[in-house]
């Protein structure tokens, strides 16, 4: 594959391209069941857990999701193709902030529509691909973290590069496009925009400096030449979701790390030089290998595994960033796991304890929960409360029923520290349910229940994980070659998330019910007014409704016709009506929400558009934008 080829992949393909999983099961993948979709949704002895899921009553509330609006306060809107964001009548959006858009003064100007962000002004802007993000507020000026999730070289990196960084000048400029940026921003008098200049404006980047804590710090697994304690890890990398914890502080999660790692080494073979890495178990379970995506091996030897090969257990890890000290350095938890972290949803157990839901995004890999030690109520210290706990991953069974599985030296036979750094394999030893591509985990403010959008997975039914797991069909991952998604919740035991067992059903099953008769065209809540395919971002609102971003095949065609771009819709938890509020521009996907304090002006991420949106000219910027009512009242 030549190097433009290389950079158009998701990070997904991206993994499946340098790690080929081979087929176990002898089976067609795109065979469909020959079950019709009535006999799906009716028959629940016959087609086992599915449709014991779809059986849940919740869900089968026909006429309230043909009468789809009716519990919104918006007139939901059609699909779209265009390069355009389109929202609801009586609503209106603007960018906020777009790769590239000065944080300082001395960086007016320093965005060109022909080359970019030049390298000396990269750390000085809003970094690319916006993802996850929080609002934080300090007296009466209001905070924003947000992250950059990767880099597009192709439109960072002159043309002759071919989206290959060949310098390390050009290595800095990507990685000062990704990470985290803090900024402050305020009423303009037409609406929101960026603070320049403030004390609060920050970038974090794949260099900043960061401590460690929980039982990994300091382990051997996570010491480098560079730092022989393991305990200064530098940068953050692949920040995806987000969470806010209670105490007030940004949590943000590194996903595809594995991705920003190679080896220089090389051997022959018949074909020519071929990298020269011979993966663990541990490498192989996280995809750890090969050539890095962005070639920063070649420039950077901290990147490079036959140099460091701890570097990578330096990432993948849950960091903690207090947006409002600009001198704070920022930690990695490692109490709570490493693995592809989506985001990081906090709530509080009965007693006081903390509870952080995690999913891990990638096929057949699982749902995590952490524990603290110690409770905390409001101006309590907080030390200690996110190094000091219990990692677990969760069983789904087939009766709807499920439990938190504790993954401990007891469970695991592994060493904390093991347990930790490859939190997968420990998940896979206490035989933790293999899901279909956890992303963003939402809690219910009005209830104790958690959604995680499970957002597709073609090798349900099909291959094994990473690391050997089986993926059957049944419980919350139904459907074999899944390429719709689900959202799958949880109600603790007892109404306590710090409860170790739950029950669960399905709250929407994606799919496409114009184009199928059976399981693939989705649940009764999916009509062809409202259809739509890979759930991915989500977050409440407080008025208990459930936001809901796509990040998912936007081509319009085959099986996902009729479903256009991507898009954010709003689900109401008690009817399961849901209904769409917001189309991205052809090319990107919906990621990231938050408020402004008053609730009048929601910030959605849109990552990676296409076309030359929002400018009209010259490269394609991905932008938060602010979406408000005309009428100013709250929207959410
Ligand atoms: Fe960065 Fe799984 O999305
Ligand atoms: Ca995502
Ligand atoms: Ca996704
Ligand atoms: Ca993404």
């Amino acid at each position: 594959m030549n190097k433009q080829d290389i950079v158009r992949l998701s990070w997904d393909e991206f993994d499946e391209m340098r790690d080929p999983r081979p087929d176990n099961n002898a089976f067609d993948a795109v065979v469909e069941r020959a079950i019709s979709r009535r006999g799906f949704l009716g028959g629940v002895l016959a087609f086992g857990s599915a449709a014991a899921v779809m059986g849940t009553g919740v869900l089968s509330s026909t006429s309230s999701a043909k009468a789809q609006g009716a519990t919104f306060n918006f007139e939901p809107i059609g699909i779209a193709t265009d390069h355009e964001i389109h929202v609801p009548a009586g609503y209106g959006w603007k960018p906020l902030v777009r790769w590239g858009d000065p944080l300082f003064k001395d960086a007016e100007g320093a965005y060109s529509p022909e080359t970019g962000v030049p390298v000396e002004m990269s750390d000085r802007v809003f970094g690319e691909n916006t993802d996850g993000m929080e609002t934080f507020v300090d007296g009466d000026r209001t905070i924003l973290a947000i992250n950059s999730e990767y880099v597009n070289p192709k439109i960072n990196l002159p043309a002759e590069a071919e989206g290959m960084p060949r310098n390390a000048d050009e290595v800095k400029l990507l990685k000062n496009m990704q990470g985290v940026t803090v900024l402050e921003i305020a009423d303009s008098g037409d609406g929101y925009a960026v603070v320049l200049d403030s004390p609060y404006n920050r970038r974090i980047t794949h260099e900043t400096p960061m401590t460690m804590d929980g039982p990994a710090a300091g382990s051997d697994l996570v010491k480098t030449n560079a730092d022989p304690e393991g305990l200064a890890p530098k940068g953050t990398m692949n920040n995806c979701g987000s969470g806010k914890t209670l105490w007030g502080t940004y949590l943000t999660c590194e996903e595809n790390f594995n991705g920003y790692f190679g080896t220089t080494a090389r051997r022959e073979t018949t074909e020519g030089q071929v990298p020269d890495h011979e993966a663990t178990e541990g490498e192989v379970r996280y995809g750890i290998g090969g050539e890095g995506r962005y070639a920063y091996e070649k420039f950077d030897e901290r990147f490079d595994l036959s140099r460091e090969p701890n570097e990578p257990n330096r990432h993948g890890w849950v960091t903690e960033i207090n947006p409002l000290d600009p001198e704070s350095t920022p930690v990695k938890h490692t109490a709570l796991g490493r693995f592809k972290h989506e985001n990081a949803e906090m709530v509080q157990a009965a007693d006081g304890r903390v509870v952080v839901y995690m999913g891990d995004d990638e096929r057949g890999e699982f749902i995590y929960r952490y524990v603290s030690n110690g409770t905390w109520a409001e101006g309590q210290p907080t030390d200690g409360l996110l190094s000091d706990g219990t990692l677990y991953a969760a069983r789904f069974n087939d009766d709807m029923t499920g439990e938190w599985l504790a993954l401990t030296p007891e469970t695991t036979g592994m060493p904390i520290e093991e347990i930790l750094v490859f939190s997968r394999m420990a998940g896979s030893k206490v035989g933790a349910t293999t899901m279909d591509r956890p992303e963003w985990v939402a809690a219910n403010p009005l209830r104790v229940e958690a959604y995680c959008a499970l957002t597709n997975n073609k090798n349900r039914g099909v291959k094994a994980n990473a690391g050997g797991d089986e993926q059957p069909v049944g419980g919350p991952n139904p459907r074999e070659t899944n390429n719709f998604g689900q959202i799958v919740r949880w109600r603790p035991e007892g109404e306590d998330h710090g409860a170790d067992t739950f029950t669960w059903d399905l709250y929407v099953m994606a799919g496409n019910p114009k184009a199928y008769n059976n399981v693939y065209a989705g649940s009764d809540n999916v009509n062809e007014g409202n259809m739509f395919n890979s759930p991915d971002g989500m977050a409440f609102s407080s008025d208990g409704m459930l936001w809901i971003q796509t990040d998912g095949d936007d081509s319009n065609e085959g099986e996902f016709e009729g479903q256009g771009n991507n898009q954010m819709l709003v689900g109401n938890p008690e009817t399961g009506e849901i209904a769409r509020f917001l189309t991205a521009p052809n090319g990107a996907e919906v990621t990231g929400l938050t408020w402004s304090a008053d609730r009048k002006v929601a910030f959605v991420g849109i990552q990676h558009p296409g076309g030359n949106w929002p400018d009209g000219n010259g490269k394609p910027r991905s932008a938060v934008i602010s979406v408000w009512r005309e009428d100013g009242e709250a929207i959410g």
